[in-house]
Protein backbone atom coordinates (compact mmCIF):
# COMPACT_ATOMS: atom_id res chain seq x y z
CA UNK A 1 0.00 0.00 0.00
CA UNK A 2 2.81 2.71 0.47
CA UNK A 3 5.42 1.26 -1.96
CA UNK A 4 5.02 4.28 -3.93
CA UNK A 5 5.39 6.69 -0.86
CA UNK A 6 8.25 7.07 1.23
CA UNK A 7 7.61 6.55 5.16
CA UNK A 8 10.55 8.03 7.88
CA UNK A 9 10.50 7.20 11.56
CA UNK A 10 11.63 10.13 14.13
CA UNK A 11 12.88 8.52 17.23
CA UNK A 12 12.54 11.14 19.98
CA UNK A 13 15.13 10.16 22.90
CA UNK A 14 16.58 14.00 23.84
CA UNK A 15 14.88 14.22 27.02
CA UNK A 16 16.97 14.66 30.64
CA UNK A 17 14.89 11.21 32.26
CA UNK A 18 14.81 13.15 35.17
CA UNK A 19 11.95 11.11 36.56
CA UNK A 20 14.29 7.78 36.12
CA UNK A 21 16.14 8.97 39.30
CA UNK A 22 19.36 9.17 37.91
CA UNK A 23 19.47 6.66 35.35
CA UNK A 24 20.06 7.37 31.82
CA UNK A 25 16.98 5.11 30.52
CA UNK A 26 17.92 5.76 27.06
CA UNK A 27 21.06 3.91 27.41
CA UNK A 28 19.44 1.36 30.05
CA UNK A 29 20.20 -2.07 29.38
CA UNK A 30 17.10 -4.60 27.97
CA UNK A 31 17.47 -7.77 25.84
CA UNK A 32 21.29 -7.37 25.91
CA UNK A 33 21.30 -4.38 24.57
CA UNK A 34 20.01 -0.35 25.16
CA UNK A 35 16.61 0.66 25.44
CA UNK A 36 17.91 2.83 22.83
CA UNK A 37 19.18 0.25 20.07
CA UNK A 38 15.87 -1.75 21.10
CA UNK A 39 13.38 1.05 19.81
CA UNK A 40 15.97 1.64 16.73
CA UNK A 41 15.89 -2.21 15.54
CA UNK A 42 11.95 -2.07 15.30
CA UNK A 43 11.88 0.46 12.90
CA UNK A 44 14.90 -1.14 10.95
CA UNK A 45 12.94 -4.43 10.95
CA UNK A 46 9.70 -3.06 9.33
CA UNK A 47 8.81 -3.16 5.65
CA UNK A 48 6.91 -0.15 5.94
CA UNK A 49 9.93 2.27 7.19
CA UNK A 50 12.44 3.72 4.88
CA UNK A 51 14.14 6.01 7.39
CA UNK A 52 15.07 6.34 10.45
CA UNK A 53 16.27 9.59 12.07
CA UNK A 54 17.32 9.44 16.15
CA UNK A 55 17.11 12.38 17.89
CA UNK A 56 19.85 12.81 21.10
CA UNK A 57 20.86 14.94 23.75
CA UNK A 58 24.19 16.94 22.69
CA UNK A 59 25.94 15.28 25.87
CA UNK A 60 24.38 12.02 24.12
CA UNK A 61 25.62 12.13 20.56
CA UNK A 62 28.76 10.68 20.46
CA UNK A 63 27.41 7.77 22.69
CA UNK A 64 24.65 7.36 20.82
CA UNK A 65 26.75 7.05 17.57
CA UNK A 66 29.60 4.63 19.01
CA UNK A 67 26.02 2.61 19.77
CA UNK A 68 24.34 2.89 16.57
CA UNK A 69 27.05 3.61 13.73
CA UNK A 70 28.60 -0.14 13.78
CA UNK A 71 25.10 -1.74 13.55
CA UNK A 72 24.93 -1.05 10.40
CA UNK A 73 21.30 0.15 10.45
CA UNK A 74 20.64 0.25 6.77
CA UNK A 75 17.97 3.07 7.01
CA UNK A 76 19.44 5.15 9.61
CA UNK A 77 20.07 8.40 7.55
CA UNK A 78 20.74 10.92 10.49
CA UNK A 79 21.50 10.80 14.59
CA UNK A 80 20.92 14.88 15.30
CA UNK A 81 20.38 16.83 18.16
CA UNK A 82 17.56 17.48 20.31
CA UNK A 83 15.84 21.09 21.69
CA UNK A 84 14.51 21.87 25.33
CA UNK A 85 10.76 20.91 24.51
CA UNK A 86 9.57 18.00 23.34
CA UNK A 87 8.35 19.22 20.09
CA UNK A 88 11.64 20.74 19.47
CA UNK A 89 12.73 17.53 19.22
CA UNK A 90 10.11 16.31 16.97
CA UNK A 91 11.34 19.67 14.92
CA UNK A 92 14.88 18.85 15.10
CA UNK A 93 14.07 15.20 13.14
CA UNK A 94 12.10 16.32 11.04
CA UNK A 95 14.15 18.73 9.21
CA UNK A 96 16.74 16.06 9.27
CA UNK A 97 14.46 13.30 7.47
CA UNK A 98 15.05 13.02 3.94
CA UNK A 99 11.64 14.01 1.45
CA UNK A 100 9.45 11.86 2.50
CA UNK A 101 5.63 11.53 2.34
CA UNK A 102 4.35 10.04 5.95
CA UNK A 103 6.50 10.73 9.05
CA UNK A 104 5.90 8.46 12.39
CA UNK A 105 7.14 10.09 15.41
CA UNK A 106 8.32 7.38 18.60
CA UNK A 107 9.41 7.88 21.63
CA UNK A 108 13.09 6.75 22.55
CA UNK A 109 11.90 5.51 25.46
CA UNK A 110 8.99 3.67 24.38
CA UNK A 111 11.61 -0.50 23.12
CA UNK A 112 8.29 -2.55 23.54
CA UNK A 113 6.38 -1.34 20.04
CA UNK A 114 5.30 -4.64 18.27
CA UNK A 115 5.49 -4.80 14.19
CA UNK A 116 2.09 -5.07 13.78
CA UNK A 117 1.65 -1.29 15.46
CA UNK A 118 3.52 0.42 12.47
CA UNK A 119 1.47 -0.79 9.85
CA UNK A 120 -1.83 -0.22 12.43
CA UNK A 121 -0.88 3.38 11.97
CA UNK A 122 0.04 3.89 8.56
CA UNK A 123 -3.30 2.55 7.82
CA UNK A 124 -5.10 4.71 10.49
CA UNK A 125 -3.61 7.92 9.86
CA UNK A 126 -5.06 7.17 5.70
CA UNK A 127 -8.25 8.99 6.56
CA UNK A 128 -7.37 12.05 8.00
CA UNK A 129 -3.66 12.52 7.49
CA UNK A 130 -3.11 12.36 11.19
CA UNK A 131 -2.97 9.15 14.01
CA UNK A 132 -1.99 8.34 17.34
CA UNK A 133 -1.57 4.79 18.82
CA UNK A 134 -3.60 4.75 22.39
CA UNK A 135 -4.99 2.63 24.98
CA UNK A 136 -8.45 3.16 27.09
CA UNK A 137 -7.03 4.03 30.67
CA UNK A 138 -7.19 1.71 33.47
CA UNK A 139 -7.84 3.71 36.17
CA UNK A 140 -10.89 6.42 36.67
CA UNK A 141 -9.63 9.70 36.15
CA UNK A 142 -10.46 12.62 38.53
CA UNK A 143 -10.29 16.43 38.55
CA UNK A 144 -9.62 18.54 41.63
CA UNK A 145 -10.11 22.27 42.22
CA UNK A 146 -7.01 24.23 43.54
CA UNK A 147 -7.52 22.68 47.30
CA UNK A 148 -6.86 18.73 45.79
CA UNK A 149 -10.36 18.23 46.79
CA UNK A 150 -12.80 16.34 43.88
CA UNK A 151 -14.24 18.37 41.58
CA UNK A 152 -15.17 15.69 38.84
CA UNK A 153 -14.72 11.93 38.14
CA UNK A 154 -14.74 11.74 34.39
CA UNK A 155 -16.26 9.08 32.27
CA UNK A 156 -14.05 6.76 31.49
CA UNK A 157 -15.49 5.32 28.41
CA UNK A 158 -14.29 8.09 26.13
CA UNK A 159 -11.10 8.75 27.69
CA UNK A 160 -7.79 7.76 25.80
CA UNK A 161 -4.21 7.06 27.01
CA UNK A 162 -2.03 8.20 24.02
CA UNK A 163 0.98 6.73 23.20
CA UNK A 164 3.57 6.57 20.22
CA UNK A 165 3.70 6.19 17.29
CA UNK A 166 1.87 8.94 15.93
CA UNK A 167 1.33 8.80 12.18
CA UNK A 168 1.24 12.49 10.34
CA UNK A 169 1.28 13.03 6.13
CA UNK A 170 4.33 15.33 6.19
CA UNK A 171 2.63 18.22 4.69
CA UNK A 172 0.18 18.21 8.22
CA UNK A 173 3.02 17.90 10.43
CA UNK A 174 4.93 20.81 8.98
CA UNK A 175 1.91 23.04 9.13
CA UNK A 176 1.68 21.87 12.67
CA UNK A 177 5.09 23.24 13.76
CA UNK A 178 4.71 26.27 10.92
CA UNK A 179 1.80 27.03 13.13
CA UNK A 180 2.60 25.98 16.50
CA UNK A 181 2.15 28.54 19.42
CA UNK A 182 2.15 26.53 22.79
CA UNK A 183 4.04 23.82 24.13
CA UNK A 184 2.52 20.57 23.57
CA UNK A 185 3.46 17.19 25.12
CA UNK A 186 2.78 14.70 22.62
CA UNK A 187 2.88 15.56 18.62
CA UNK A 188 -0.85 15.42 17.88
CA UNK A 189 -1.95 17.86 19.51
CA UNK A 190 -0.18 20.11 16.97
CA UNK A 191 -2.32 18.80 14.46
CA UNK A 192 -4.78 19.23 16.57
CA UNK A 193 -4.33 22.55 16.70
CA UNK A 194 -5.28 23.01 12.95
CA UNK A 195 -8.13 21.68 13.54
CA UNK A 196 -7.33 18.38 11.88
CA UNK A 197 -8.83 15.20 12.59
CA UNK A 198 -6.63 12.38 15.07
CA UNK A 199 -8.01 9.23 14.15
CA UNK A 200 -6.94 6.90 17.22
CA UNK A 201 -5.63 3.70 16.60
CA UNK A 202 -5.26 1.04 19.00
CA UNK A 203 -1.67 0.60 20.76
CA UNK A 204 -1.30 -1.94 23.49
CA UNK A 205 -0.60 -2.28 27.18
CA UNK A 206 2.76 -3.66 26.49
CA UNK A 207 4.11 -0.58 24.71
CA UNK A 208 4.58 1.07 27.53
CA UNK A 209 6.72 4.45 27.95
CA UNK A 210 9.86 4.00 30.52
CA UNK A 211 9.41 6.62 32.47
CA UNK A 212 9.92 5.54 36.59
CA UNK A 213 12.39 2.75 37.93
CA UNK A 214 9.70 0.51 37.82
CA UNK A 215 8.74 0.51 34.22
CA UNK A 216 12.37 -0.85 33.59
CA UNK A 217 11.74 -3.60 36.12
CA UNK A 218 8.71 -3.99 33.96
CA UNK A 219 10.14 -3.76 31.02
CA UNK A 220 12.88 -6.16 31.32
CA UNK A 221 10.33 -8.56 32.46
CA UNK A 222 7.91 -8.55 29.46
CA UNK A 223 11.25 -8.30 27.38
CA UNK A 224 12.28 -11.83 28.85
CA UNK A 225 8.62 -12.89 28.35
CA UNK A 226 8.57 -11.82 24.73
CA UNK A 227 12.25 -13.81 24.09
CA UNK A 228 14.19 -11.20 23.16
N1 LIG B 1 12.23 13.79 24.56
C1 LIG B 1 13.05 14.44 23.63
N2 LIG B 1 13.38 15.75 23.83
C2 LIG B 1 12.97 16.42 24.90
C3 LIG B 1 12.12 15.79 25.85
C4 LIG B 1 11.77 14.45 25.65
O1 LIG B 1 13.44 13.82 22.64
N3 LIG B 1 13.32 17.70 25.06
C5 LIG B 1 11.92 12.36 24.36
C6 LIG B 1 12.44 11.46 25.48
O2 LIG B 1 13.81 11.14 25.27
C7 LIG B 1 11.52 10.27 25.41
C8 LIG B 1 10.22 10.86 24.88
O3 LIG B 1 10.52 12.16 24.39
O4 LIG B 1 11.98 9.27 24.53
C9 LIG B 1 9.14 10.87 25.94
O5 LIG B 1 9.50 11.80 26.96
P1 LIG B 1 9.63 11.49 28.51
O6 LIG B 1 9.21 10.11 28.81
O7 LIG B 1 9.04 12.64 29.24
O8 LIG B 1 11.23 11.45 28.69
P2 LIG B 1 12.14 12.51 29.41
O9 LIG B 1 11.72 13.89 29.06
O10 LIG B 1 13.55 12.10 29.08
O11 LIG B 1 11.86 12.20 30.95
P3 LIG B 1 11.43 13.23 32.13
O12 LIG B 1 10.21 13.95 31.63
O13 LIG B 1 11.21 12.34 33.31
O14 LIG B 1 12.63 14.16 32.29
MG1 LIG C 1 9.73 14.64 29.63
Amino acid sequence: MFRDQKVGAIIVAAGSGERMGGIDKIFAPLGGVTVLEHTVQVFEKSPYIDFITVVLRKDNLEHGMSLLCPKNISKLTSICQGGMRRQDSTLAGLNALPQCQWVLVHDGARPLLDQGIILDGLEAAQETGAAAAAVPVTDTIKRTDEDGCVKETLQRQSLWAAQTPQVFRFDLIEAGFRHATDSVTDDVALVEALGIRVKLFNGSYDNIKLTTPTDLVLAQALCQQKGN
